[in-house]
């Protein structure tokens, strides 16, 4: 029961102003809000929610001097960390011990110092794998004992402690050179869950490993996939950009299974010769696709300029280009055969959890990790690198959509699916995991 007396119990909800990290934040602020749960959202001006979409919510904008979007992504977490403490302590204030928790982003710490400070429990929440996680706490090891930088030789081997298929060039950061001090002081920073209660992550116990919690010794909650888990509110926007609703009905007049997905997320980025090898590969394999290709990510281009006019003639033949497509929606339709991803954690999540095999061309953080687990423990994916050569990539888009070993893919990432469904009902890992946790804050008010 989520109520003490006729009040229902209040949490206030800090997202990180990514895509990636604010659509899993307010996935779950939708799945507290169907536990009963009255929901906060504190969020910056910065890439700010639209109230509009969620008005089961209340929205709170915080002040976050972050002007415009900054190249440089440490930057704008450090001055959102520095810039929002007071006006967030200050809507606390006002709020008078009406909150039974704040639920914050790892990357904004200032949450937990404030709240710490006003005697309020946080809890810690991962967009990400414990296993991704458990790979910082490597490299913080790494760099403390001095391995750190190591010779090219090495990049190919396993990195001790960590799941056997995990090599050093799959890290997050470059154990090529030293790691600058200032890095290390910001994965020092999300690394360590301070004055936090507990964990929520969007993740699932049969994906996952859960062992990084004998260092974080607080209960934690693997609740994920955060889409589905929001099932009732499943079509909750919460893209930052425009989707094109168009691309549904051109997939709506292709053949079942037939069709290629492409995005590489919400910050990856192109040279715009990988944007034409990528476009040769796929022109070439003479399969239909759906890419989406977001304004500013091939670089030096607005949008696609740079795609060759008689190339763009190929593509149009059997495949459409949107800027932004509604994924979710994109994945479930029966046309979808295979999706080409960089492997984000929430493309991953989304594309398992409708039996969807991949073409994995991670680029940095999470994703290389992501997709060696897709290939290698998973075996729904095949690897291409992110400079890939046409050839490369018209051979994986051929060996997932036409070979017998993109059949394979196809039916375990079926099986998964199933056992995603499984965790969610009744008895499943992730609907204890969220029975258990919305106990957990319960009892924090009581
Ligand atoms: C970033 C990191 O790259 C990722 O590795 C980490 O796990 C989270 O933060 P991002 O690039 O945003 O993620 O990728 P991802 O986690 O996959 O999230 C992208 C979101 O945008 C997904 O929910 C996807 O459905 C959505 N999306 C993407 C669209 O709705 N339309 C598109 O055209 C492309």
């Amino acid at each position: 029961m989520e109520r003490i007396g006729t009040r229902k119990l209040r949490v206030m909800l800090v997202p990180l102003p990514l895509q990636g990290h604010l659509t899993p934040m307010l996935q779950l602020a939708s799945v507290l809000h169907l536990r009963g749960f009255s929901v906060i959202v504190a969020h910056t001006e910065f890439n700010s929610p639209n109230p509009e979409n969620h008005p089961d919510f209340t929205f709170i904008p915080l002040k976050d001097g972050v002007c415009s979007p900054s190249a440089n992504l440490l930057d704008m977490i450090s001055a959102i960390n520095t810039n929002c403490k007071e006006p967030l302590e200050k809507c606390i204030v006002e709020l008078q011990g009406q909150l039974s928790c704040i639920i914050y982003d790892s990357l904004l710490h200032f949450v937990d110092t404030v709240a710490h400070h006003l005697k309020l429990p946080t809890i810690f929440f991962r967009p990400s794998t414990a296993v991704y996680m458990q790979s910082y706490l490597s490299l913080l090891s790494l760099h403390g004992k001095m391995i750190i930088p190591l010779p090219e030789s090495h990049l190919e081997e396993a990195v001790p402690e960590l799941h056997p298929i995990i090599r050093f060039k799959d890290l997050p950061l470059s154990v090529l050179s030293k790691i600058p001090q200032v890095v290390i002081d910001f994965v020092k920073s999300f690394s360590d869950i301070k004055s936090s209660v507990a964990v929520i992550w969007n993740s699932v116990e049969i994906l996952d490993d859960f062992s990084i919690h004998q260092q974080y010794q607080v209960p934690f909650f693997p609740i994920g996939p955060l889409h589905k888990m929001a099932s009732s509110s499943s079509s909750m926007p919460t893209s930052l950009l425009q989707e094109d609703p168009g691309c549904i009905a051109w997939l709506d007049k292709q053949a079942l299974k037939s069709v290629l997905y492409v995005s590489l997320g919400s910050l990856a980025t192109l040279s715009s010769e990988a944007l034409v090898e990528t476009a040769m590969g796929i022109a070439n394999s003479g399969q239909p696709f759906l890419w989406a290709i977001r304004p500013s990510s091939v670089a030096g281009s607005e949008w696609i300029e740079c795609l060759p006019q008689g190339l763009r003639g190929v593509i149009q033949e059997r495949g459409l280009i949107v800027k932004w497509a509604p994924q979710k929606e994109v994945l479930a339709h029966p046309a979808v055969g295979g999706f080409l991803s960089h492997c984000g954690w929430n493309s991953t999540l989304e594309s398992l959890s409708q039996g969807v095999a991949m073409i994995c061309m991670p680029f940095f953080g999470d994703q290389m990790i992501n997709a060696r687990f897709s290939v290698h423990v998973w075996e729904v994916g095949v690897e291409i690198g992110n400079m890939a050569d046409r050839k490369s990539i018209e051979e994986a888009v051929r060996a997932l959509m036409v070979d017998e070993q993109g059949k394979e893919m196809r039916c375990r990432a079926a099986e998964i699916k199933h056992k995603l469904h499984l965790s969610m009902v009744k008895g499943g890992s992730s609907c204890r995991a969220l029975e258990d946790l919305v106990e957990f804050i319960t009892s924090l008010s009581a």
